[in-house]
């Protein structure tokens, strides 16, 4: 059999990244340099230098000669620009303000706050989370106080801080959709809007909008009327190819994809042989997903003009450029929280650090380079570079 080729996307980016026996932030029962076991929360703080890889023109002088001005800023269109790109995923980071204590939250990209629905859910019935090798599965069920009760205890305090919170919508129709869109759609505090279309669609039989270039379209075409709020849209995973479903969220008036949710799936609990999860199904996410997720988020800057934001497996700097590489312009953390709540305000510092080594004023530069040269042609596919067992 032959050798595979190793494609060297960018070998100057690659080099400095040193490769670790055990990926930080994971397992999610992370061990400290001692070797005992932390738990999120207990962790102190990383200590931030003012300045540091926060707003454009902000970057620190930690050195005699001062560095070039640093810009890493990410303009998401529609007034919506994160003074990093690097953000926190739906429900890993809760509303924000239980990381207060632990994180400058302000030092964020942008918070996606958890899951928002029309009325209050109390979510699925536990068990509903696992651990599994790589990753976890949750089926925690869009737990959520309802867009009122959001508005009312959460906005007033997003607007006082300086980053960005998006509001992540789910619904069981698009009149849910549309009514939680109208609600928030001027609120101060709430800078954009994430629709997560992995729910199903109560209306069609429980077909998940997500899966559907037609649903998927339908829905944000609807929000988009409601609201002049930045709208990002959630691609799922869990489709046989998400080109067509990205091209129709960008033609219904996204301002960006968010890309990607969970890939479904199932623990069996060996001692009773019976499905793990209060709700048997559950969505898995971590390191395990990277992989799929890249590819995604490779398909899919291919086919649309509109931002990227890449989701899934991020545990080190090294994965937030391999999402760069593959044309993302900004990433979210998302389960690597639960065992390191600092990893996100790292990953800015160790970003713009990148940057610096390499002489670059901003992290542009580092956005596509593993893209084939033609964009906008779905040239992947037309080269049979894709495998498809
Ligand atoms: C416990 C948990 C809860 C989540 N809740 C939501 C949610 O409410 N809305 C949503 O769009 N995604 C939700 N997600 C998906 C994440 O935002 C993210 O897309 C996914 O976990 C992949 O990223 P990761 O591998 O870095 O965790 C959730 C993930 C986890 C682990």
């Amino acid at each position: 059999m032959k050798s595979r080729k190793r494609v060297v996307t960018s070998p100057v980016v690659r080099s400095t990244i040193t490769p670790k026996r055990q990926r930080a932030g994971w397992p999610l029962r992370a061990t400290n340099s001692r070797g005992s076991v932390s738990t999120p929360g207990t962790r102190s703080p990383v200590r931030i230098e003012p300045g540091r890889g926060g707003a454009p023109g902000t970057a620190g002088a930690t050195t005699e000669a001062p560095p070039a001005p640093l810009d890493l800023s990410v303009d998401i269109g529609r007034g919506l620009v994160f003074a990093n790109p690097i953000l926190v995923a739906s429900g890993t980071f809760g509303y924000g303000i239980e990381y207060g204590d632990v994180v400058d939250v302000n030092r964020i990209g942008a918070i996606c706050c958890k899951g928002t629905t029309l009325k209050p859910r109390v979510g699925n019935p536990p068990p509903r989370v696992t651990e599994t090798p790589g990753g976890m599965l949750n089926s925690i069920g869009l737990q959520n106080p309802g867009v009122n009760a959001v508005i009312e205890k959460y906005a007033p305090l997003w607007q006082a801080w300086q980053t960005k919170v998006i509001v992540n919508v789910a619904g069981e129709s698009v009149v849910d959709y549309v009514e939680v869109a109208r609600r928030l759609d001027g609120v101060p505090g709430v800078a954009g809007i994430e629709l997560n279309i992995s729910c199903p669609n109560v209306g069609k039989g429980g077909l998940q909008f997500a899966i559907d270039a037609s649903a998927a379209g339908g829905v944000t075409a609807a929000v988009r009327r409601v609201t002049d709020l930045p709208l990002l849209v959630k691609l799922s995973p869990n489709v046989a190819d998400v080109r067509p479903i990205a091209k129709a969220i960008e033609d219904a008036g996204a301002d960006a994809l968010t890309a990607v949710n969970t890939l479904s799936g199932i623990a069996v609990d060996p001692g009773r042989r019976r499905p793990l999860l209060g709700n048997v199904f559950g969505g898995l996410s971590g390191p395990a997903i990277k992989p799929v997720a890249l590819r995604i988020v490779y398909e899919t800057a291919q086919v649309v003009s509109i931002p990227i934001v890449a989701i899934g497996g991020i545990t080190e700097l090294r994965d937030v450029l391999e999402y760069l590489a593959v044309g993302a312009v900004a990433a979210q953390v998302g389960t690597a929280i639960f065992a390191d709540p600092t990893l996100p305000v790292r990953l800015v510092d160790e970003l713009a650090d990148e940057c610096r080594r390499l002489g670059l004023t901003s992290h542009q530069a580092l956005i596509g380079t593993a893209l084939p040269a033609r964009r906008g042609s779905g040239a992947a596919s037309a080269k049979g570079v894709e495998y498809r067992p």
